[in-house]
């Protein structure tokens, strides 16, 4: 069968040995023998130790799958590295309810990037702006000069935008460097292009340039993905209903907006992490986008549509890569984007947002319910019983006559164990 025909779709998989899952998951992704053994594999010291500074060791969290996707009509396992609990249930659970009206569909722009130039101490700013956009060719060209490999995979810089702010300081211009980044997160492509135009455009104007850095507000890399809910599925259109009340405080009050994100990006991290990417680019422009019409409001939408369904958006900026960065140097992360089998960052930006819409669906899905608590309850008692002292076959007993008793807590699973 090839990879395109596969299903993501595996009842019961949470109750399979890792064994088993890594069997399933090889045989989705095509993958090798020599693959296989990246699952169990740790990340290298001496790898580590090129990757930042003053390295100790390495620093491992739980990585697995969320299965179910369905994504523009492909189906995709989706890896996820987390240290909390239900999220990958969580996911996997809402891309199984979307998936019965069709899954996740998206659109994207291209991937454009922001280069900022802050620039100061000019005479007349008027002047000193027009005589930037005066040479937008030369600085384009000059942006160009600096990554020719981009430019031949037709990415490269595209096109100039001066700003005039008002500041403490006075008046100062911001020129952003809009450059199409292709399959890279950008910033070490935009970071140099802009050092490379800080003094062309002292010239111009006489002014001096202090700031030059990508700024994480990408709002011309944007991707947006939808699913429609099945109410029945749901538990009826009084469900539709709650959920759409419980949806409404994040659309107007950012406390709540704030809860609902984290939501969302309890998804976005869990793969952005495990393909290796930039978790806090993706978080500073979520943050930043969340707020872009002046309140800071919920990353996603939600409303009714005409069989009573569950409509469900989301739209925020992907700086991600596939190309670059630790990404291409991190074993399990070169592995994860192969279980994907992703061919470019737009693909990748793509599965990204619909894991976000997913994973707000299944938080507010349950908390419109039966509460977030119920779900969390499974493994918390299994960590309690292992804290009391169990150990094997004593983890499931003690934690299962935790949750018959509602009653997780830590001196009762003492007593429990004491009489097993
Ligand atoms: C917990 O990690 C995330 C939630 O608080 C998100 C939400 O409230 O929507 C459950």
């Amino acid at each position: 069968m090839s990879k395109d025909e596969k299903t993501s779709v595996v009842s019961g998989f949470y109750k399979l040995s890792v064994k088993k899952r890594i069997s399933f998951v090889k045989d989705f992704a095509d993958l090798s023998g020599e693959d296989e053994k990246v699952f169990s594999s740790h990340l290298n010291i001496e790898t580590a130790d090129r990757m930042i500074e003053n390295v100790l060791g390495t620093f491992e969290i739980p990585f697995g799958i969320a299965v179910n996707f369905v994504i523009n009509g492909k189906d995709y396992l989706i890896p996820m590295a987390t240290e909390e609990s239900s999220v990958i249930a969580a996911a996997s659970n809402a891309a199984k309810i979307a998936r019965i009206k069709g899954g996740f569909k998206t659109e994207i722009t291209d991937p454009l990037m922001i280069g900022q130039l802050q620039l100061l101490k000019v005479d007349d700013v008027v002047d000193a702006a027009k005589a930037i956009m005066d040479h937008k060719k030369q600085l384009l060209d000059l942006a160009n000069a600096q990554d020719k490999i981009l430019v031949s995979f037709g990415g490269g810089a595209k096109d100039l935008e001066v700003r005039i702010l008002d500041s403490p300081l006075g008046k100062m211009i911001v020129t952003h460097l809009i450059v199409d980044v292709r399959d890279a997160m950008g910033a070490n492509a935009v970071n140099t292009m802009c050092e490379a135009l800080a003094p062309m455009i002292e010239e111009l104007t006489g002014g001096h340039v202090r700031l030059k850095i990508l700024s994480n507000l990408a709002d011309k890399r944007i991707v947006k993905a939808r699913a429609v809910f099945d109410k029945e599925k749901m538990g009826g259109e009084s469900v539709v209903d709650a959920f759409l009340e419980s949806y409404t405080l994040a659309s107007i009050d950012p406390y709540r907006a704030a809860t609902h994100n984290k939501g969302i990006m309890n998804g976005i991290d869990a793969v952005i992490i495990a393909t290796g990417n930039d978790s806090r680019a993706i978080e500073a422009g979520a943050h930043a986008y969340a707020a872009r019409n002046g309140q800071y409001t919920s990353l996603t939408t939600y409303h009714k549509d005409k069989n009573g369904d569950l409509v469900g958006e989301i739209e925020l900026p992907m700086a991600v890569g596939i190309v670059g960065g630790a990404g291409n140097i991190h074993p399990k992360a070169i592995l994860c984007k192969k279980i994907l089998g992703i061919k470019s960052a737009q693909q990748l930006s793509e599965v990204v947002a619909s894991l976000g819409l997913a994973q707000n669906f299944a938080a507010v899905f349950a908390l419109s319910t039966v509460g977030i608590q119920k779900g969390h309850m499974g493994l918390h008692a299994k960590n309690i019983a292992v804290m009391a002292g169990a150990t094997g076959k004593q983890i499931d007993k003690v934690a299962g006559q935790l949750i018959k008793e509602e009653k997780i807590k830590l001196d009762r699973a003492k007593e429990i164990l004491k009489n097993i």
